[in-house]
């Protein structure tokens, strides 16, 4: 198999095409091997049931977690964020109680939209504000905690600008006051570069889909920790599948290709990353050489190494890539991509209107070459000029300055 063209895709954190390594493990369930492991005495079926452990157990270990642990095949981190969130109000609205939430103004939407919701059914949401460099205390957690709290959902890396939460230090803040609480962390940008160590960390669950690291979209997972109760509900009923936590026949081929990808997306960041900062930072460098008014929101010290985001100040990010249509670039997150509204990461962050909506994010991975991305930001820059040259905001901010 050709590896795939990504000269033009500088959007790898909205997705990453599907490794080879991945698409070779998966090719056999989807042809001879198509049994259902759920069945019990077919020879052929016990094979695949074998090769679904395999690949639970792999997983498992790549996340650096207890062979013990549970791992939820879902359909990707959405639904996994679903799960929790949801999972857990009704479980606590089977015992007539309401429960306290504390999240983040910065989370993807697939977790804030359910916080939404769970506040709309009778629950309380704490949504909490991060400073403008995009950082929180774990003070400022812990002053949100309320006797009736029972999630705390922080994400590992964020989506639009790439900046890290040091989850394993806020999970334990507030495990260390509070440990009867569940510690959720939406892990879904950084699950395929960096591993934390979530056997030995106060981290309870963590959701991630497949085709941020390589492997086949609608397949991604719901690791949860070990314990002996659960106070969370599962969202989707069927025949008892994967211990009653998610029923469905299993989506064999996509859970075998997500195991192989995760080793593979690893493998690629550890030996590709300082690469990857150096690109990090010549895309920036690159960029204020030939052009003033850039906002820099991505923390070079503390990010993921394969994506910056700049306000572009005086445009809208959206105008940038209508202007690109051979390149995909991003405005931010890769599911508000129909919206034109100013990113609510950098609004949480106490951007102005403006600044927000001046954002772009360019994020790259396995295939991408620095010919490519020279090609890019010649091409980039460019539109930045002649865009600019048509700006009456940009032309109001150079005569304010
Ligand atoms: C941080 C984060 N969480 C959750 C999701 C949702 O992932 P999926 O669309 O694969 O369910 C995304 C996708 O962009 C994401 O970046």
């Amino acid at each position: 198999m050709n590896e795939v063209d990504v000269s033009h895709y500088f959007d790898f954190c909205a997705t990453t095409p599907l490794c080879d390594v991945a698409r070779d493990a998966m090719m056999p369930f989807l042809g001879q091997d198509f049994y259902n492991p759920n069945q019990k005495t077919f020879v052929g079926s016990l094979r695949v049931a074998r090769k679904i452990e395999d690949a639970h157990q792999k997983i498992l270990m790549k996340l650096c977690a207890d062979e013990n642990d549970h791992l939820i095949f879902t359909s990707g981190a959405t639904e996994s964020n679903n799960l929790v969130l949801r999972g857990l109000c009704e479980y606590y609205d089977t015992q007539s109680e309401k429960i306290h939430i504390v999240t983040t103004a910065v989370e993807h939407a697939s977790l804030l939209n359910v916080a939404l919701d769970c506040s709309r059914r009778g629950h309380e949401v704490t949504v909490l504000p991060v400073n403008r460099q995009g950082q929180l205390s774990a003070e400022d957690v812990l002053q949100a905690i309320k006797p009736h709290t029972k999630l705390v959902s922080i994400m590992s890396a964020n989506n639009e600008t790439g900046d890290l939460f040091d989850v394993i230090s806020l999970a334990k803040a507030v495990k260390n006051k509070f440990p009867k609480l569940h510690f959720h962390s939406d892990m879904t940008q950084s699950c395929g570069k960096m591993t934390f160590d979530i056997k030995n960390s106060d981290i309870d669950s963590i959701s991630f889909s497949a085709h941020k690291f390589y492997g086949p979209k609608g397949c991604g997972g719901l690791w949860l920790k070990k314990k002996s109760y659960y106070d969370i509900k599962p969202q989707i009923l069927g025949g008892g599948q994967q211990n009653q936590w998610r029923g469905g026949t299993l989506s064999v081929a996509p859970i075998i290709g997500m195991a192989e990808a995760l080793d593979f997306s690893l493998a690629t960041y550890a030996q590709k990353q300082s690469e990857y900062r150096q690109w990090q930072h010549g895309i920036y460098e690159e960029l204020s050489a030939h052009h003033d008014h850039l906002l820099l929101n991505t923390d070079f010290n503390s990010s993921m190494a394969t994506v910056v985001n700049i306000s572009v100040l005086g445009l809208k990010g959206e105008e940038i890539l209508l202007a690109l249509p051979e390149y995909a670039l991003s405005t931010g997150s890769a599911c508000q991509a129909h919206l034109s509204q100013p990113s609510h990461v950098l609004m949480g962050r106490g951007y102005t209107k403006e600044e927000a909506s001046a954002s772009l994010r360019l994020s790259w991975g396995h295939g991408t070459t620095p010919e490519s991305i020279k090609n890019m930001l010649t091409q980039l820059s460019q539109v930045i000029t002649q865009k600019r040259r048509q700006s009456l905001s940009y032309e109001m901010l150079t005569s304010l300055t």
